[in-house]
């Protein structure tokens, strides 16, 4: 058997030969950065992303919306993009290679190289040695790399476009028709999942740095003085261990705390970003990621991104790579839809209603038209009107009508004094992001589930999927492929595809040889059909973890096999 360096290489090995993920365009030699998901990969992918869709669009009501990939310039011009959205970058002066200067510093060990601006990381790479070539560098030149990619829209390019760099601009340009959908009433929440474009320096992590990817990104948009999420009774109690800011600049450990005493103690800024901490942790143990390999940690005030006032991020432990980032969950402000307004000229606002009217004071200006007509004219009439929203001053109200520039003497209105009653007001919401990386977590399931151990007696490889995110449900293997056994295997396969169970009928080889082949891509349960079967309808389920076997009617098995999937039931001699 081939040695591998590490998990990530015994991962990547299992997923390219048994169709979870292949490096794209192969035949012509790949480009870093890109990726096919193959037959079974696409299937776990489909999974994890129905997962997430369970709990954020069946479970919290945030309706899934799909906008292009493709943005026109003024979207990216007014969410800071065009402006902003840069790596420092820098050229090793001896292979030439183009790097991420942050990543070549961290990569020498130093500390803290993601905060450092391009004159001290220019500073701490000068003559060191190059991440590429392994040459020693003199000085180098740090710049900015928008990694945007651009397009154009339309022959002749007369349109500029942009890849979305992420699906969040989607849902702050449809704020308005979003808030309509969801008739004019706070809180609200979009969700999208899809394709997002980033022209990455150097991708060399496989699956978790590409230039290609998906994100699944829900905005929730709240009323910017009520942070309290109305069901956070649903994740107040649960506790994980966290790294906030202070625990960072003691360089102490994270401290587990339930989300009550994370938000009461100050640690998260409020409920909403705590309650999307406790369910993204919630989603990645329904995924299968290993719970002891999960941490939530704060970003520091000089990593936040331009738009956040508070940013967790959920990391997973990785063999090869150390904690990578997986899941950002930021309170984002008013930042997108107020820049939005400014450059499309929205309102992007809500008017919400007070419980009561508020009484307040309003200074009516009734003008004297007897006086003002001989003045005016005709124009008397539009300078009334325009005199209502004018502020007084001592010598009369100025006004500009039609570029012209008049001044209303004091003897022409009388300012009158009154209390009106207020029934609302126009507030531009604030948005809480929590942002996933698709592909990271798939690469993380995949990491996590990886295990080796011994089946009679031999070493056996097992993907240990979750059931629920597993590509192939059950396959039905019949001991041999003939005298019926055949047939019998495939009702099953029929009945169980009927219940919406992937299933696969399998008869080649030895059985031992075929349940390592369903061990190594994960299948959870096994049916075996036998010579018993024929007399009375019993078949075995086997479970690929334990490698217990339970007999029953295949009709029972029919029936469990669905909750078994769902976590409804669990694997024993009971079940049925
Ligand atoms: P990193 O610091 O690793 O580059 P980021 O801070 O730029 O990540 P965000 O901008 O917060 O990432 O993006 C939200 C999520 O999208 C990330 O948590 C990550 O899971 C995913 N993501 C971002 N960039 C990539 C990429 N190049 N390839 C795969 N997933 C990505
Ligand atoms: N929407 C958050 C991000 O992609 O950065």
């Amino acid at each position: 058997m081939a040695e591998y360096e590490d998990t990530f290489e015994k991962v990547m090995e299992l997923a390219k030969r048994r169709g979870f993920v292949w490096p794209s365009s192969e035949i012509y030699g790949s480009v870093a950065g890109f990726i096919d998901y193959g037959p079974l990969g696409a299937m776990l992918k489909r999974r994890i992303e129905n997962i997430w869709r369970h709990f954020y669009v069946v479970q919290e009501g945030y309706y899934e919306i799909e906008c292009p990939t493709v943005g026109i310039e003024p979207i990216y011009v007014a969410s800071g993009h065009v402006g902003g959205f840069s790596d420092k970058m820098f050229q090793c002066p001896n292979c030439r290679e183009y790097l991420r200067a942050d990543h070549a510093a961290e990569a020498l060990g130093i500390p803290h190289a993601g905060t450092m601006s391009k004159e001290e990381l220019k500073e701490v790479l000068k003559g060191k040695e190059c991440p590429a070539c392994g040459k020693k560098m003199g000085d180098v030149e740090v710049f900015d790399f928008n990694l945007m990619f651009t397009t154009s829209i339309g022959p002749g390019g007369q349109r500029k476009g942009y890849l979305r760099p992420e699906t969040a601009q989607g849902m702050f340009v449809d704020f308005g028709r979003l808030l309509r959908f969801y008739r004019d009433h706070l809180p609200f929440g979009a969700v999208q999942i899809g394709k997002s474009y980033r022209n990455e320096i150097s991708p060399r992590q496989g699956m978790i740095r590409l230039r290609e990817f998906t994100q699944a990104e829900a905005e929730i948009f709240v009323h910017p003085n009520e942070k309290d999420h109305p069901q956070f009774s649903r994740y107040a109690n649960y506790a994980m261990p966290l790294c906030g800011i202070a625990q960072q600049e003691k360089d102490a450990p994270a401290i587990v705390k339930t989300m009550r005493e994370a938000v009461d103690e100050g640690i998260i800024a409020n409920e909403y970003v705590a309650y999307y901490v406790a369910m993204t942790h919630d989603i990645l143990t329904t995924v299968g990621f290993n719970p002891d390999k999960i941490r939530f940690r704060q970003h520091m005030p000089d990593e936040r991104a331009h738009y956040a006032t508070d940013c967790w991020d959920a990391e997973a432990f990785s063999d090869r790579f150390g904690w990578v980032e997986i899941v950002g969950i930021a309170d984002r402000t008013n930042y997108d839809l107020k820049a939005h307004s400014r450059v499309s000229g929205e309102k992007n606002t809500v008017f919400v209603q007070y419980s009561e009217p508020k009484k307040v004071h309003h200074k009516a200006i009734i003008p004297n038209f007897g006086k003002m007509g001989p003045v005016f004219r005709g124009k008397a009439k539009a300078v009334a009107e325009a005199m209502t929203t004018a502020e007084p001053a001592e010598d009369g109200i100025h006004l500009k009508l039609d570029g012209e520039e008049i001044l209303v003497s004091p003897e022409m209105y009388t300012v009158k004094d009154e209390m009106v009653d207020v029934f609302g007001e126009d507030v531009m919401p604030h948005v809480i992001e929590p942002s996933y990386g698709i592909d990271r977590i798939c690469y993380m399931v995949l990491e996590h589930a990886y295990a080796e151990d011994n089946a009679d007696g031999e070493k056996r490889t097992v993907m240990r999927f979750k059931p629920g995110v597993a590509p192939i449900q059950v396959a039905v293997l019949p001991l041999m492929a003939r005298d019926g056994l055949d047939t019998l295997a495939k009702k099953i396969v029929e009945e169980l595809q009927d219940e919406g169970i992937q299933a696969e009928y399998d008869d080649a080889g030895a059985i031992g040889r075929r349940y390592r082949r369903q061990d190594e891509v994960g299948t959870p349960y096994c049916i075996t059909v036998d010579y018993d079967s024929l007399e009375n309808m019993t078949v075995t389920l086997r479970e690929r973890d334990s490698m217990k076997q339970v007999r029953g009617r295949y009709e029972d098995f029919v029936n469990v096999i669905p909750r078994l999937i769902k976590g409804k039931v669990e694997f024993s001699e009971n079940m049925l």
